[in-house]
């Protein structure tokens, strides 16, 4: 439903969440190390510094840049596992597949 309210004046807490700066010596947010990490596939903190910038500093920004590697690789593993699974023959109307 359309109030006339606009939009730059309605809180919107994923998008602020994405844009909360995560690296505060770099200036670099959580959208940007989440793209960086997309693009890149960097295996290591390092590897997302050298990329972006986020986590040169004083290194206290890099339990949220691990927590976002990790959770890149599970998406990536779950991601794979679906893929497998879909062309995995054996699993077709097994009762004991999910699918
Ligand atoms: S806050 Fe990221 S290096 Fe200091």
């Amino acid at each position: 439903m359309d109030f006339g309210v606009p939009q730059s004046l309605i809180h919107d807490p994923v998008h602020a969440e994405s844009h909360r700066v995560v690296c505060h010596c770099l200036n670099v947010t959580e959208h940007e190390i989440r793209e960086t990490i997309a693009e890149n596939d960097p295996q290591s903190i390092r590897g997302v510094s050298q990329a972006c910038g986020a986590g040169a500093g004083c290194m206290s920004c890099h339990r949220h840049i691990r927590r976002m590697l990790n959770e890149h690789v599970v998406q990536r593993r779950m991601q794979m596992v679906g893929e497998t699974h879909a062309t995995e023959p054996a699993c077709a109307g097994q009762p004991s597949c999910g699918s």
